[in-house]
């Protein structure tokens, strides 16, 4: 009868169903793993101590190594610039694993930012080869992006920018943590990743949708959404030619501009659905502004090599 009663009446049922959905959400957080935890408080907490910053000047007011640095990134990567030599391919090393779901999506105020669990196995996904300086394990994933009027991509390649970079960082394995990384030149690899919106993709990127439909979850600062089922850190590559990429020693685009990352940027670009894409600029920073244009203006190279891998 009284069951019934809240039936009848629209705003208990309401309250009901918000019941449910909570006991969804907290039994999820439940099921993380300690060390996934620790792994997503400790990327919190290097986010805390990087201060605050925004990208109103595409990072050009940004103090410290960021300012003083001579090893910045991002930069152009210029193919008639480059050393084209025989580099080792990348080895990539249980990307085709299931990752432990489910995985936490943060809108951090800079970024949508997925820390990366291990595998179901519990291995992490990693990488060597290339110019890589050891075995790096996979860390975190995250994207720059622009606006409807412009595109985001921190990198140019030949003057061009995409719409879109992501960041897969990875850590060398001989490091304890990230931060401990971030101070040796040989602590940490980011593979760049560039998106081109195209309205009709050929092919469907069930990986990143994954993550781009939890999006509209995560508008607001400091705000969360998990992602259940299957992911593979390879899914996020979609079926880009891993080949051919650019290669050189640069920096963490992102304050303290820690000058402790070897760079692979793919030339192959993940053509992917403009729908998608839009999703990214209704995400709200921590003054409540559009978090739109979060990427880094391009850097001096100085008298940095930059390498080329050719299929040819
Ligand atoms: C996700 O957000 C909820 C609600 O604000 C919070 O209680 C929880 O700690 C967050 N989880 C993580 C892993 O950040
Ligand atoms: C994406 O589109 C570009 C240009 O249309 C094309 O050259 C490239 O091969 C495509 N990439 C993939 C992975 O399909
Ligand atoms: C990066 O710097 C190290 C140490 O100076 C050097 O050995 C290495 O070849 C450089 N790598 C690239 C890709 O330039
Ligand atoms: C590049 O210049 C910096 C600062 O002047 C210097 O410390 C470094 O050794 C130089 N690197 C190369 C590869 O010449
Ligand atoms: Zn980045």
């Amino acid at each position: 009868m009284l069951f019934l009663n809240h039936c009848n009446d629209a705003i208990p049922f309401r309250l009901l169903l918000l019941a449910i959905l909570g006991c969804a959400c907290s039994h999820a957080y439940i099921e993380l793993t300690e060390e996934y935890l620790n792994d997503i408080k400790a990327d919190e907490k290097a986010e805390v101590k990087a201060g605050e910053y925004n990208y109103d000047h595409q990072g050009d007011d940004w103090q410290g190594t960021c300012k003083d640095g001579n090893r910045q990134s991002p930069i152009d990567l210029i193919y008639d610039d480059a050393v084209v030599s025989s580099i080792p391919r990348i080895r990539f090393k249980n990307y085709d694993r299931s990752l432990q779901t489910p995985l936490v999506l943060v809108n951090n105020g800079h970024t949508a930012n997925l820390v990366l669990p291990a595998t179901i196995g519990g291995q992490r996904a990693s990488i060597s080869g290339g110019l890589l300086p050891g075995m790096f394990e996979a860390q975190s994933v995250h994207l720059h992006w622009g606006s409807a009027l412009s595109k985001g991509s921190e990198h140019a390649i030949n003057f061009e920018r995409y719409d879109i970079e992501m960041h897969i960082v990875h850590k060398n394995r001989k490091y304890g943590s990230i931060s401990e990384a971030s101070e040796n030149w040989d602590g940490l690899a980011v593979l760049g990743v560039m998106f081109r919106s195209t309205r009709r993709p050929l092919s469907t990127q069930y990986g990143l949708n994954k993550i781009f439909n939890q999006l509209p979850r995560i508008t607001q600062y400091q705000s969360n959404a998990t992602i259940q089922g299957v992911l593979t850190v390879g899914q996020l590559l979609g079926n880009i030619v891993t080949g051919e990429f650019y290669s050189y020693n640069g920096s963490l685009t992102t304050p303290d501009c820690a000058e402790s990352v070897t760079w692979t940027v793919f030339k192959d670009t993940i053509n992917y659905s403009d729908r998608q894409i839009q999703k990214l600029w209704s995400l709200k920073d921590s003054r409540q502004q559009p978090l739109i244009n979060n990427y880094r203006s391009l850097q001096d190279v100085y008298n940095r090599t930059v390498y080329y891998r050719s299929v040819n």
